[in-house]
């Protein structure tokens, strides 16, 4: 069957009745008793892709509730769980009951999507795997919306990669995964909507887990990289919309701390301590530009696969990651370097992980000159996709 529909696609109806059926092999939850609206995102992944961090809190401070519920990494695409995992304290599983109680007190949850949400999916999951179906554009829409349908949120807004370091590399796969994914949505009663965004270039400085969360509290401090705030707002004005506040201030809610409040109190109601240091890897190795110039490409997939080398991913579900392991870049395209420069610093727990993470990024940045062209492919946020 999946790779039937590997080879001849699905219609509409066909993608929903699958859906449905992958929802219902499982429980659903169910925030309808709530006394928030509930809005919720989902990304397709990426390099250094640490947007759900300070987005969550963000759009719960305007008391929204924000029930996500996230995977671990897999290969070079980074898992919120293990971002988050590296704050001390910080429990990822916890009781519907009590994701329910965070709710309503907090207004947001990061946590553990328990393996009773669409079971179903799990299976034809580990099948395609292994018959060379998993790109089929039905079979990804159902398999993401099966999960979060069943995850019981009211509107969700999908932040769709395209480039070299997102899942589908085509922007016109992406287009097609998005608007799949929209329409489902939309016939399961769910209010959804989709940015399809660039992944050529990895987002923000930090790639890997502390060193992510470190980047994305910059971010609810009123600072972080501008691509990172950029993305971050833009996705929060899509849930907020989608909530019934169009005109929300989301810059004034990361520049006077409330969405920090939030941030707080969020990693607390799970057992995290935000204050406490974040873990700093014993070994590092800094890159220096060879000459002058100006930085003009950084792609996003070997980096990503660099930082997974280091450790900071895994290889086989079972593995666990190690949380300071990863890269922080000095500069990002279009900066001026001058020679000896450090442009990025690789972090790992034992030295013997950098030769092959150097291996990882042999052609992957390049200093070039003033007027040579900057190679982003494109703009951050390409296209808005849904009602
Ligand atoms: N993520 C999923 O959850 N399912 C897919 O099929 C692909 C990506």
């Amino acid at each position: 069957m999946a790779m039937a529909i590997f080879l001849n696609g699905m219609e509409r109806r066909e993608i929903r009745d699958l859906t449905l059926a992958m929802i219902a092999s499982g429980e659903t939850m169910n925030f309808a008793g709530l006394s928030k609206k509930t809005t919720d995102k989902h990304s397709t992944g990426g390099v250094g892709d640490k947007i759900t961090l300070p987005l969550a809190p963000l759009v719960a401070s305007f008391g929204v509730a924000v029930p996500q519920l996230s995977g671990r990494g897999l290969g070079h695409t980074g898992g919120t769980l293990d971002k988050l995992e590296s704050i001390p304290g910080w429990q990822a599983n916890i009781s519907g009951e009590r994701m329910r109680a965070i709710l309503e007190e907090v207004g947001a949850v990061i946590c553990a999507a328990g393996s009773g949400l669409a079971p179903a999916d799990g299976k034809l999951y580990a099948l395609r795997d292994i018959t060379g179906t998993v790109e089929s554009i039905p079979l990804i829409a159902s398999s993401i919306m099966s999960k979060k349908i069943a995850e019981g949120t009211s509107a969700l807004v999908l932040d769709v990669k395209f480039g070299s370091g997102a899942f589908l590399k085509d922007i016109a796969q992406s287009r097609e995964l998005a608007k799949t994914m929209v329409a489902l949505g939309e016939d399961a009663g769910v209010a959804t909507s989709a940015l399809l965004t660039n992944m050529n270039v990895p987002l923000g400085l930090a790639i890997g887990n502390a060193n992510e969360v470190r980047e994305s509290v910059e971010v609810l401090a009123g600072g972080g990289p501008s691509d990172v705030v950029a993305l971050t707002v833009a996705l929060a004005r899509e849930m907020l919309r989608h909530a019934g506040q169009p005109d929300a201030d989301v810059e004034a809610a990361l520049a006077d701390g409330r969405a920090m409040d939030s941030w707080n109190r969020m990693i607390r109601a799970q057992g995290g301590d935000p204050t406490a240091a974040l873990p700093v890897a014993r070994e590092t190795h800094v890159v220096t530009a060879s000459r002058g110039g100006v930085l003009v490409e950084q792609q996003a997939l070997p980096f990503g696969i660099a930082a997974w080398r280091l450790g900071a991913g895994r290889a086989r579900k079972q593995d666990s990651v190690q949380h300071a392991a990863g890269i922080d870049l000095h500069a990002k395209p279009g900066d001026i370097v001058s020679a000896g420069q450090p442009l990025f610093t690789l972090s790992a727990e034992e030295p013997e992980r950098f030769a092959r993470a150097l291996e990882a990024l042999e052609g992957a940045y390049r200093v070039g000159n003033a007027g040579d062209e900057i190679v982003t492919g494109g703009p951050l946020i390409a296209e808005r996709i849904g009602a």
